[in-house]
This record gives C-alpha cells, sequence and structure tokens, in this order.
C-alpha cells in the first residue's frame, strides 16, 4: 500500500496525500505582485498534498531578487487571492512560505526606500541577478539595529496575518538557504556583540522570536519553518558546532509547537549531505509533523515514509516540470525533465506550459 497516495492530517488539515510542492521561487510577480499567470501555474498543480508557495517577501527591504512577490500590500493580498481561490477547489491545502532575503540581495530590485538589512555588515560571496544591470555581487547589508528587528518581526507577524487574509492554511518561515532567518542563525553572517549574537542562545533569538511573534497572530496550528541545517547555499560554510546548535534548535522549536519543521538536504544538488544523526534528532526532538525535501522520487518517498523517518515529502524540481506529478508517479508513467533556462524567466514560457499527461 502505498503512504505517498494515502490521506493524512497536517495539524487540524486534511491533506489528500503526502506529497507536498516545495517553495519555488520563479519570478513571475511583475511589480511584486501576484497575478493569474502565477493562479493557473499553481492550479495546474494542485494534486499535490500541500502546496508551499515560493519565497515571498513580508516586507520591501525582504524583495532581494527581481520579480518575487510580497505580502505587505493590498494589490498583493488581492494578487494572492486569485491564487488561493484557483487551487483550494482542487483539493490541495496551501502555505505560504515567508522569505525575507536579507543580505541576498541588491538594491537595483527593492523599491525606493528598502533597505538591504542583515545581522552584520557582511556581504556574502556571490553575485544577484538584476533586471536592469544584469548580474551584480550581493550588497553589503546594513547590520540591523533593536528597532530594525522589532520592525521586522512585526513585518512577520503582519505578513502572516496578510497571507491568511488572502486564503492561505498557513504560512512557512524560510529558516533556511542562507536567507535573513539563517544569516541571524550562522555565525559566520552574525557577527554581533549585542544579545542577538555570540551564543547560539543569542543568534537563535531573532528566528524564535519570529516563530513566537508569528504564532501570536495566527496560531501554531497554522505555522511551519524550513530550516538547512549543514546547508552551504548562499555562501554559509559548515562549521564545527553546527549539530549542537541546530539540536538547539530542534529542542525550542518544539516548545513553541509550529504545526510543522521542513527539513532541507542538498546533497542530490551537489551540497554536502546532512548527517543521518541531525535527521535523526529532529524526528526524536520534534513531535509534531516532520517533512524531508531534496532529491525525492517516488521509491526514496515511499521509503523515508515507510521507515517513519519523516510525515510528509517536499519535491521541488520535478512538481516544476511535472505538474501532474501525482499521476504520473501513481501510474509510473515517465517524467518531464524540468528546464533549467526557463526557471527565473518572466511570462510562460517553461511555466506554465509542460505537458500533462493524456486523461
Ligand atoms: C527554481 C528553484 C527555486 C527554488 N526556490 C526556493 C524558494 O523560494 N524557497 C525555498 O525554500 N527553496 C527553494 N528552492 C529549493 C527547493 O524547495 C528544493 O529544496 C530543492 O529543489 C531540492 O528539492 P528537489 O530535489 O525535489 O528539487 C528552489 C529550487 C529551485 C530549483
Amino acid at each position: 500500500m502505498s503512504l505517498l497516495f494515502s490521506k493524512t492530517t497536517l495539524g487540524p488539515l486534511t491533506l489528500q496525500n503526502r506529497l507536498v510542492m516545495a517553495p519555488l521561487t520563479r519570478n513571475r510577480a511583475i511589480g511584486n505582485v501576484p497575478n493569474e499567470l502565477m493562479a493557473q501555474y499553481y492550479a495546474q498543480r494542485a494534486s499535490a498534498g500541500l502546496i508551499i508557495t515560493e519565497g515571498t517577501s513580508p516586507s520591501p527591504n525582504g524583495l532581494g531578487y527581481p520579480r518575487i512577490p510580497g505580502i505587505f500590500s493590498n494589490a498583493q493580498i488581492a494578487g494572492w487571492k486569485l491564487v488561493t481561490e484557483s487551487v483550494h477547489p482542487l483539493g490541495a491545502k496551501m502555505f505560504m512560505q515567508l522569505m525575507h532575503c536579507g543580505r541576498i540581495a541588491h538594491p537595483l530590485n527593492l523599491p525606493p526606500g528598502a533597505r538591504v538589512l542583515g545581522p552584520s555588515a557582511v556581504a556574502a560571496a556571490g553575485e544577484m541577478f538584476t533586471d536592469a544591470e544584469g548580474l551584480k555581487p550581493n550588497a553589503v547589508p546594513e547590520a540591523m539595529t533593536e528597532v530594525d528587528i522589532k520592525t521586522a518581526i512585526a513585518e512577520f507577524a503582519q505578513a502572516a496575518k496578510n497571507a491568511v487574509a488572502a486564503g492561505f492554511d498557513g504560512i512557512e518561515l524560510h529558516g533556511a538557504n542562507g536567507y535573513l532567518l539563517e544569516q541571524f542563525v550562522r555565525p559566520t553572517s552574525n557577527r554581533r556583540t549585542d544579545r542577538y549574537g555570540g551564543a547560539i542562545e543569542n543568534r537563535a533569538r531573532f528566528v524564535l522570536e519570529v516563530t513566537e511573534a508569528v504564532i501570536g497572530a495566527i496560531g501554531k496550528d497554522k505555522v511551519g519553518i524550513r530550516l538547512s541545517p549543514f546547508g552551504v547555499f548562499n555562501d554559509m560554510p559548515i562549521y564545527p558546532a553546527m549539530e549542537a546548535d541546530y539540536a538547539y534548535l530542534a529542542r525550542e522549536l518544539n516548545a513553541f509547537g509550529p504545526v510543522y519543521v521542513h527539513l532541507v538536504d542538498h546533497s542530490p544538488m551537489g551540497a554536502p549531505p546532512v548527517p543521518e544523526t541531525m535527521k535523526a534528532t529532529f524526528r526524536s526532538v520534534f513531535k509534531r509533523t516532520l517533512i524531508y525535501s531534496g532529491g525525492h522520487n517516488v521509491a526514496l518517498a515511499e521509503s523515508n515514509l515507510a521507515a517513519g523517518k519523516c510525515d510528509l515529502v517536499a519535491v521541488g524540481r520535478l512538481f516544476l516540470a511535472n505538474p501532474d506529478l501525482v499521476a504520473r508517479w501513481k501510474s509510473g508513467a515517465a517524467v518531464n525533465a524540468p528546464d533549467m533556462s526557463t526557471f527565473y524567466t518572466p511570462g510562460p514560457k517553461g511555466y506554465t506550459d509542460y505537458p500533462v499527461l493524456a486523461e
């Protein structure tokens, strides 16, 4: 019997299966506002149990990339309503990923008056694409003041309320892949000497305060968090205390009780593997739903579920390329290969035009 294709629950929600569409930035939100094309794209993939949206900024300051959506204006709330109203009748539940890019940003991608912020004034190695001038080095962020930190926490809480107003079943905090929350956790990007820097109890403070604030705003059953222990994406090197630091986070997050933790393992994309001991720590310490993501085909998904290693499996690139991934995996049909050249380009090409199986 397939576990992957059987119903389950996520907090109070019933999911039609255990397959999650992973968050995928697609850069189709012209003017940072979701639109009909995006509603069509997500609706095509609504046979998932849960769809997690692309990274969506809670603040003008968090819009590091070109054409990514936000959830801080009325137009954005209205745009996202189009999306949830297209998806929900087709069966999937939907969480919005809140992504504040922090220092993974260039001012050319930000609206007037917005600021590139980070825990410390340390730039990430690497380049950022801008529509105006092509690739540019990542900006040196302004080190956030205590006021900036309070403001950002309030923006996350308001964004969570806005997501619920737009019809989402919940939000996922993007605590992974080198964005603002992880920038605070990691000692290479966080060089602060105040109560937000130094020991892990301090480096974890921002992410835990954000978690507490969004739970206060919309309730713990509507809040998940994505983490990437041992992830190196966006200039986040491995350091000796990594496993102990993330074990601390697992314990503290369990005390707040968000509905899920979503673990990233990007070793199938060439990143260092996440040690099995790290994953096992999350499984034993965190008592609610655990999502695995990274490199799953149907066999690996079924075996991880059957072994009880996780409760749900998130799939990124194959969902991007196969709107009907559930039907294809159920029937054993071949899958379309993702076209990397259209991952981040505007318009429908490589977005809403992947072929589906004939009925
Ligand atoms: C085009 C693209 C965009 C992505 N955007 C995001 C994002 O916005 N937020 C996030 O947490 N991860 C993002 N990821 C990572 C995916 O969610 C996922 O972890 C990764 O693709 C590995 O899973 P897979 O092997 O099933 O593709 C992105 C990946 C790709 C390929």
